[in-house]
């Protein structure tokens, strides 16, 4: 039996799965690591203490398990992206905190390349808009405001990266400095037509070349881990976008078929083959991977708080101790008694992009409880994913016929059970909700030849429990429509 071992350093976690050849969880370490908030709609990761939790939950899972690096066939990296830091080339010194994809800071020089007409340019050459959520104005921001950082990445003494590149970095020992294809799409520097970083874009944002990873494939042998670390002689053989690695790990192999993932974020990618279609409805083009030397393409709708809103209710109001709570809370009630939750704490992403959107509870009566707010929480992270798929319904001219599902709150029925009903569409969730992870591993067995093909994969898959809508077509418009208002009321608060 052939083990892989999957690497899925999250926005809040780093996590370490190891999976056998059947696609089954084997054993699971987890850490979770310190946010920094340093000014409102600030996000930042401090980078060293990711690899530390990274490496510790690696070690830790195998010491669980008994076994020996040698024991595993290959490490998959998967990552929350766009997430962007610049380190020293010869010490692997961060030189500043990792600017996370939930920050904002960058909206103004987002708004001056705007104005200036440079929307088209970006969306047909990148599939993407132009908001501070993909990497490229932050690693400008980088240059400009960290003391010495220009000069020192024009004279080559630095690396630029997002949070794959910076493990493959730091597991290889300073060997590779390598992206994937599905992670460099995410920031807003590579053609995705053709594969490589864009000149012309680069120049735009004025970031010099050399600080960049190359751009590899999702399925390949890079390089091993250093004979320095516990993981010694470990082949490094996947690499992938969480959203994507979730895509891959969900067997959405076919163009056509789709999954959305309940993470921090809710991130719905429909895989469209061979074809990067170009979204009418303010959706992202974007890479799905790169296996083989074939690029395949996904649509993607990405809402940036998904199960972040039960995290706040946790941590921010304080009204349940763990999140796994907030079912039983929201069960207290029949419906939000008229209350509309818009979870816009980092701004709206798709598919209305407005960075200067913030959070609001709306329709507050002298009768709603702490379980309204839950349930309205749980609407919210649904409605917004039914915008969403309405985007891709009018991109494709078809209809979907069901949503698979997973990540953290996905093994919430009572959200599951909404999102039917929003959709109006079955919603299934698989046996193995790590998907992001299985991704991974996946990519990194094809490498190393633990599976032959995809279709060897593709049986894995199977369903744990379909949800199928239980209230009318009228009444899941009715609660899109009054879904909307509220977000309308949301656009532009900070805006100055
Ligand atoms: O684009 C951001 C996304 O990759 C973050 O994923 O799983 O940390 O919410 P997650």
């Amino acid at each position: 039996m052939a083990l892989l071992l999957a690497l899925d350093q999250g926005t809040t976690s780093s996590r370490a799965i190891v999976f056998d050849d059947a696609g089954s969880i084997v054993g699971a370490a987890q850490r979770e690591f310190q946010q920094h908030f340093p000014k409102p709609g600030w996000v930042e990761h401090d980078a060293a203490d990711i690899w530390q939790a990274q490496l510790d939950v690696a070690v830790e899972v195998l010491a669980k398990l008994k076994l020996k690096p040698a024991d595993v066939a290959a490490i998959g990296i998967t990552n929350q992206r766009e997430t962007t830091l610049l380190w020293d080339r010869k010490t692997g010194e961060p030189i500043h905190r990792a600017i996370v994809w939930q920050d904002r800071r960058t909206a103004a020089f987002c708004d001056q390349l705007r104005a200036d007409g440079k929307e088209d340019l970006i969306r047909d050459k990148t599939g993407l808009l132009i908001d501070p959520y993909f990497s490229g104005t932050k690693i400008a921001w980088l240059l400009d405001n960290v003391p010495g950082a220009r000069q020192r990445a024009e004279a080559g003494e630095l690396c630029c990266g997002t949070i794959d590149a910076w493990l493959a970095f730091k597991l290889s020992g300073g060997e590779l400095h390598v992206t994937d294809a599905s992670n460099a799409s995410r920031t807003l520097l590579m053609n995705i037509h053709e594969g490589d970083w864009d000149d012309e874009l680069l120049t735009l944002l004025n970031l010099p070349r050399e600080i960049l990873p190359s751009i590899r494939f999702s399925s390949e042998v890079y390089g091993e881990a250093s004979s320095k670390s516990p993981l010694a002689g470990l082949k490094i053989a996947g690499m992938v976008g969480d959203q994507q690695g979730a895509l891959f790990g969900q067997t959405c192999f076919d163009a056509g078929a789709a999954k959305n993932t309940y993470g921090t974020g809710c991130f719905m990618l429909m895989n469209t083959g061979a074809e990067a279609v170009a979204s009418k409805h303010r959706l992202l083009s974007t890479v799905a991977w790169k296996v083989d030397g074939v690029t395949e393409y996904a649509l993607e709708g990405a809402v940036f708080i998904g199960g972040a809103a039960v995290g706040w209710l946790r941590d921010g109001l304080g009204v349940i101790k763990s999140s796994s709570d907030v079912e039983a809370l929201a069960n207290t009630v029949e419906d939000s008694g008229g209350v509309s939750f818009v979870p816009a704490f980092t701004g709206l992403g798709a598919p209305d992009w407005d960075p200067y959107a913030r959070g609001a509870i709306i329709g507050i009566t002298r009768g709603t409880t702490t379980g309204h707010i839950a349930r309205a929480a749980l609407d919210g992270v649904a409605l917004q994913v039914a915008d969403l798929l309405e985007g891709m319904h009018h991109d494709l001219g078809q209809a979907l016929s069901e949503l698979r599902v997973d990540g953290g709150a996905s093994v919430n029925d009572t959200l599951l059970q909404i999102q039917a009903d929003v959709l109006q569409i079955p919603v299934v969730r698989p046996k193995v909700t790590e998907t992001t992870a299985l991704g991974a591993a996946y990519l990194a067995g094809l490498a190393v030849g633990v599976w032959p093909n995809r279709d060897a994969i593709r049986q894995q898959w199977q369903v744990d429990k379909r949800f199928a809508p239980k209230i009318s077509a009228d009444e899941a418009a009715s609660r899109r429509a009054t879904w909307r208002r509220a977000v309308e009321r949301t656009k532009g608060w900070a805006q100055e």
